[in-house]
């Protein structure tokens, strides 16, 4: 595996790459990988000649008071994963590299009405700070194909809207959530949890099943399903931002006639701010 720190000559080894016929997969990254990046990497490595990893810890996607400056960094053990699952390129630049001009005055990619809820309500900016990145580095490599995991589902969403609406031609897939034996989602966010709240945060996943488990056997009160698995989760100790059962596609509260549903939700622990979701697809008359 080749690691590139600089725009220009990624650019060149891609567009030898693009000129010889080769299909290009991208994951893109924030690194601390675990796993669930790995399975990302391998899932593009099936429909792709290429596949090319990004880890950059964007600030534009990180509030004020968010952990930007505590994000584990650990590009050596990132670079020996990657290159245990076949990544081909490794494009890694710095904050000057990806934001010449700084923050402030940076051009901004808005996916409007999306991004103010559920993750984008309590965390302001984030998303633009996700779009944003996402179209530089998609400009940067030009994939044919990017991989995003459902465990994200809100960027997920956001990601294959803006793809839509900007014509960007990228196929977008998008891999299940990756979890540890007793349900937790992976998250570089993990080493934050103490453990004491180990063995009690994977109430949030045993929530949203719970919800899922009832709208799958008639019920319709998204409201009231609400409230109770908020109850379960403060139960346990941790407080709730948000608990959502929602359209999968537009994010909206489920309506209810909607046959796709997601029921996403975050809740806090004391060093980290966990989210997870799971999806139903309702057939006529379930
Ligand atoms: P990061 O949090 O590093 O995640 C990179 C990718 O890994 C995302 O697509 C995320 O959804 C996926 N991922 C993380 N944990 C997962 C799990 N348990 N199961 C399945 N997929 C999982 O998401 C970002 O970085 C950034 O916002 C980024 C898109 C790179 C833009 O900066």
């Amino acid at each position: 595996m080749k690691t590139y720190h600089h725009i220009d000559s990624l650019r060149e080894t891609l567009n030898r790459e693009r000129a010889a016929g080769k299909r290009i997969g991208f994951v893109p990254t924030m690194g601390n990988l675990h796993d669930a990046h790995l399975e990302l990497v391998k899932l593009a490595r099936e429909t792709n000649d290429i596949v090319v990893c990004s880890i950059f810890v964007n600030g534009l996607q990180f509030g004020l008071n968010e952990d930007w400056d505590k994000y584990p960094r650990t590009l050596m053990e990132d670079s020996q994963k990657l290159q245990g699952v076949g990544c081909d390129y490794l494009f890694n630049p710095d904050d000057n590299e990806m934001y010449p001009n700084g923050l402030d005055t940076q051009s901004r990619v808005i996916c409007p009405t999306m991004t103010d809820v559920l993750c984008g309500a309590s965390r302001p900016g984030h998303f633009e700070g996700v779009t944003t990145v996402v179209t530089k580095l998609f400009n940067i490599v030009q994939p044919h194909e990017a991989v995003f995991g459902i465990k994200d589902f809100q960027q997920l969403a956001v990601i294959r809207r803006m793809v839509e609406d900007l014509c960007m031609g990228i196929q977008i897939t998008a891999a299940p959530i990756h979890r540890e034996i007793d349900g937790l989602a992976m998250s570089s966010r993990n080493g934050f949890i103490t453990e004491e709240e180990r063995p009690k945060v994977s109430q949030l996943n045993k929530s949203l099943n719970w919800v899922k488990d009832h709208i799958e056997a008639g019920r319709r009160d998204f409201g009231d399903l609400g409230d109770e698995a908020r109850q379960q989760i403060e139960d346990a100790g941790f407080r709730v931002d948000y608990f959502s059962v929602c359209n999968s596609k537009t994010l909206a509260p489920a309506a209810d006639d909607d046959r796709n549903i997601t029921i996403l939700g975050a809740m806090f622990t004391a060093g980290a701010r966990l989210i997870d979701n799971v999806s139903t697809n309702l057939t006529e008359g379930e």
